[in-house]
Order: C-alpha cells, then sequence, then structure tokens
C-alpha cells in the first residue's frame, strides 16, 4: 500500500532527524539542503520551515506535554517516534489552522511511511489522549513556579535557564527566554557597491517583495518573508548578503578605512569581511582567515558574486597565525566562535546543543585567538573583540583578562560608530551588547562587540 503524506511534514521529519542524530549541526544547513534537492511548492516549503522551527523553538515544552501522556520516560522513546510525537504536538499547540484530526491522521501516516508502524498506536494514544486533556494540563501547570517547571514552559535547558537567573532574575530571565522563542525579523544588507537600499527596495517592490528600511543600520532592509531568496536574480547578482543587523554592526564599529590593511581572524561565511570591503569601497586589502576551509569557500563565493577583489582568503588556526603573517594591519577583528546564546531566536537547535563545559572550553580558545591577534596590530591601530554570546565569561572576561595581560591595549568607548538608535546597546563601560533589560522583538540579535586600541 502507498501511503500519500504531506511533502511539508516528511521535509520537517527528515531535517529534524538529522539534528538528533548529529549529523548536522545547524538547521538551516539541512533543510536548504533539502528543499535544493526535492522540488517543493511554495505551500510546503513554508509549513516545514515553520514545523522544523517551531519544533526546535518548543522542544522542552513539547516533551514536558509529550511526557504527560505517555508511558514511557522521554529518553527511551525511539529518535524517530519522538519527532513525529514533536512534530504533531507543535500542530495542536501552535497551528489552530489545522484541523486537529488531520494532525492525528498524518501523525499516523508518519509513522507508517518512516516504518515505524509498530508505534503508530502509541502515537495515536497520545495524541487523542493530549486532545482530551490539554486544558487540564494547562491549568495544573500555570500554578508550578519551580525551575523545572519554568524551563519547560519556557523551552530552554534547566541549566541555561538557572544560570540565566541568577544574573537578571526572575523576570528577567523569562523576558529573555520569550525574547528567545520569537520569530525574529529577517534582514539583508544592501551591497551599496552595486545598488542603493532605495533602489533595491524599489526592485523588491516591483517583485511584489514587501520590504522596509532597517533602523539599527544604515545598510540593512527587514524583508519579512526570505522565502527562496537565495534563488532570486537581485541575490545572484550580489545585490545583498543575508545578515542580521546585530552582526552588520560589528563592520560598523571596526570602522574601516579605504585604503587600510584589515585582518578578519575568524571569518568564515563573510558576513563581515564582505561588509567591511564594501565600506572601504573595496579599497584596501582583507585578509580573511578561518581554520575551516569548508565555510572559507562559502567567502570565496559570497566575494565573487557581491564583487570583492580586496579580500585574501587564507585557511588557518586563528591561535597561531598571527606569528606567521609579517605584517601590522590596521585594524583586526576577532568575531571569535562561541556559544551563539546571543542568537537562540534565530537558531534555537543552539540552546539544545550546547552545554556549560562548552562556555568555559570557548573561553579558552577566545582567549588564545585573542592573545595572538594583538601581534597583528599595528601602533594606533585598532582591535575588535565580537561575540554572538550573552555569556560573560565569553565577553566581559575574555576582554579584561586581555587588558590586564596587554598593557599597550586600551578599551576604545564606542559612540559615533553607531547610528543614534544603536546606541542604546551601549554600556557604561563602552562595550556594545544588546540585553534582554532593553530588548524587544525588533532587536537586532544580541552581540557583544569591544573596541581596543594598540597604545605603542
Ligand atoms: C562566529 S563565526 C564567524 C562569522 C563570520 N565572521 C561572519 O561574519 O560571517 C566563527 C568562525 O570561527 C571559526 N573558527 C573556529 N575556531 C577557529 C580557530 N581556531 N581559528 C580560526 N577560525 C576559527 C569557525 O570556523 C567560524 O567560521
Amino acid at each position: 500500500m502507498s501511503i500519500r503524506i504531506s511533502q511539508a511534514r516528511k521535509a520537517a521529519f527528515k531535517v529534524l532527524l538529522k539534528f538528533e542524530k548529529g549529523e548536522i549541526k545547524f538547521l538551516k544547513e539541512s533543510l536548504n539542503q533539502y528543499i535544493e534537492d526535492h522540488k517543493m511548492q511554495k505551500n510546503d516549503l513554508a509549513l516545514a520551515t515553520d514545523i522544523v522551527y517551531g519544533v526546535m523553538r518548543w522542544r522542552g515544552l513539547l516533551d514536558f506535554k509529550i511526557s504527560k501522556f505517555s508511558n514511557k520516560k522521554i529518553s527511551s522513546i525511539d529518535k524517530e517516534v519522538l519527532i513525529i510525537l514533536r512534530i504533531s504536538v507543535y500542530q495542536l499547540l501552535f497551528l489552530n489552522k489545522i484541523p486537529p484530526r488531520a494532525v492525528v491522521d498524518e501523525g499516523a501516516k508518519l509513522a507508517y511511511y518512516f516504518r515505524k508502524r509498530s508505534a503508530a498506536d502509541f502515537i495515536n494514544g497520545i495524541l487523542r489522549e493530549f486532545l482530551r486533556r490539554r486544558d487540564e494540563l494547562d491549568k495544573a501547570s500555570s500554578h508550578e513556579e519551580d525551575i523545572d517547571a519554568l524551563s519547560n514552559l519556557y523551552s530552554h535547558p534547566k541549566w541555561m535557564f538557572e544560570r540565566w537567573m541568577s544574573r537578571f532574575g526572575l523576570k528577567g530571565v523569562k523576558r529573555l527566554c520569550k525574547f528567545n522563542n520569537e520569530i525574529p525579523p529577517n534582514a539583508i544588507r544592501v551591497n551599496t557597491i552595486k545598488i542603493t537600499r532605495s533602489q533595491l527596495a524599489e526592485l523588491f517592490k516591483e517583485q511584489k517583495i514587501e520590504c522596509e528600511f532597517s533602523k539599527y543600520c544604515e545598510d540593512g532592509l527587514i524583508v519579512p518573508s526570505l522565502q527562496g531568496i537565495t534563488q532570486n536574480p537581485l541575490f545572484k547578482k550580489g545585490y545583498f548578503y543575508i545578515q542580521d543587523e546585530g552582526s552588520m554592526l560589528v563592520s560598523r564599529i571596526l570602522k574601516p578605512e579605504p585604503g587600510e590593511n584589515i585582518l578578519d581572524l575568524c571569518s568564515a561565511p563573510g558576513g563581515k569581511t564582505t561588509h567591511i570591503a564594501q565600506i572601504i569601497g573595496n579599497k584596501g586589502l582583507i585578509i580573511a582567515i578561518d581554520n575551516n576551509f569548508r565555510r572559507l569557500l562559502m567567502i570565496k563565493e559570497n566575494c565573487s558574486r557581491m564583487g570583492f577583489s580586496a579580500v585574501k582568503i587564507t585557511c588557518g588556526d586563528g591561535r597561531e597565525c598571527g606569528s606567521l603573517i609579517k605584517m601590522n594591519f590596521d585594524k583586526v577583528l576577532v568575531d571569535a566562535p562561541c556559544s551563539g546564546t546571543g542568537i537562540l531566536r534565530r537558531n534555537p537547535e543552539i540552546k539544545w546543543a550546547r552545554s556549560y563545559n562548552d562556555i568555559v572550553d570557548l573561553k579558552k580558545l577566545q582567549k588564545e585567538i585573542l592573545n595572538n591577534a594583538c601581534y597583528c596590530v599595528k601602533p594606533d591601530g585598532v582591535l575588535v573583540y565580537s561575540t554572538c554570546s550573552i555569556e560573560l565569561e565569553e565577553n566581559q572576561e575574555v576582554i579584561e583578562s586581555f587588558l590586564s595581560n596587554h598593557k599597550n591595549f586600551i578599551l576604545k568607548k564606542i559612540t559615533d560608530e553607531i547610528p543614534q538608535e544603536a546606541k542604546k546597546f551601549i554600556t557604561k563601560e563602552g562595550y556594545f551588547q544588546s540585553l534582554p533589560n532593553i530588548v524587544d522583538n525588533s532587536s537586532p540579535d544580541a552581540f557583544f562587540v569591544a573596541k581596543m586600541k594598540k597604545v605603542s
């Protein structure tokens, strides 16, 4: 018997399974690959994307609900079966336009299609019980305020919720988690070497693509739907790069000038490298280093699509190559590998993949890269350190330790490099950091940036 199954749910299942099996690090890569390999209707594509990201965003809450109606512990439910349950419960909770009966039927079909026939009754039983008793469960859990209950309700791992609670307090952590569970605005950076922001907005309008000027960075446009955008001829012509405004502000803070020599030590896939090239009008030299060769090729592709010849790429380890590059740079950027806790809104998979030990390990790596980077800065030159993490260990503590060991560097307060609207993110020490007490859903991703100057 052949089973007709929804393309969207099939795609969502496959992408989520790859993540659970540890075959991919980022959902985006796997979803894009799936889309490239299979012809999908626009509606299916939208639903698949919604389910993949929705399930990952709400995984903690979904598992909590499933556990209430399952006679097995979540950890002992077969991976494939658990994914089918998460996909189904997500739709029942968040996608009101899909009739519950269709969700339950599709759940059973998925089980058959992916050879989990023996689990069909188990899945069916949980979904039906969920539909019958969901209100009762909601009432019971709305009174619970302990860390276990709250981390489930706000769908974050307990260790993360707990550590943020001691830093931001209950109100702050709830606000931060709520922010992380929102769907982020989609921003693109206009390649002003080729086209102005208004001209690109006009071209989008002709294609009936909605967009508006971004408010935190003068190079951006907010485009509500980016579906299929990389297939758009305007993208292929190199008119823009998909990038959040928080990330755009980093290159603005570096403030590169035409004719300068610039080193970008952790550069792939090239968001900031290409932005720097754009700001200097492609006049100067940018050496872009990364230790991941595959990601480095993405810079090459981006530079050739966008028309930047000033960028030279090199594969290398940012902890060592400083001594190899016998050159003093005007500006050096360390956009360090980090835990990514500032971009959970955009990459919800990160919260389930990380542990506290990662923060400890990353801090060590970040310090090593920064310690090496400083030897490439010329006297009076500038060193910028950035992460998309909100953790003190990866940000302030790295900088404080660096400055106490390198007396020839001073912290330069960030002031006029960024537009007025973004200045609310400057801390009293002079760092750039968007934190939960000031963010709203239109805020950029939470980036941390420190700017330092070599004084001798
Ligand atoms: C935050 S990402 C950089 C994003 C990039 N700057 C952009 O704007 O598109 C960090 C990068 O550091 C690279 N990386 C990790 N460890 C490294 C090391 N030891 N040396 C150089 N690069 C490293 C990763 O491969 C990753 O591409």
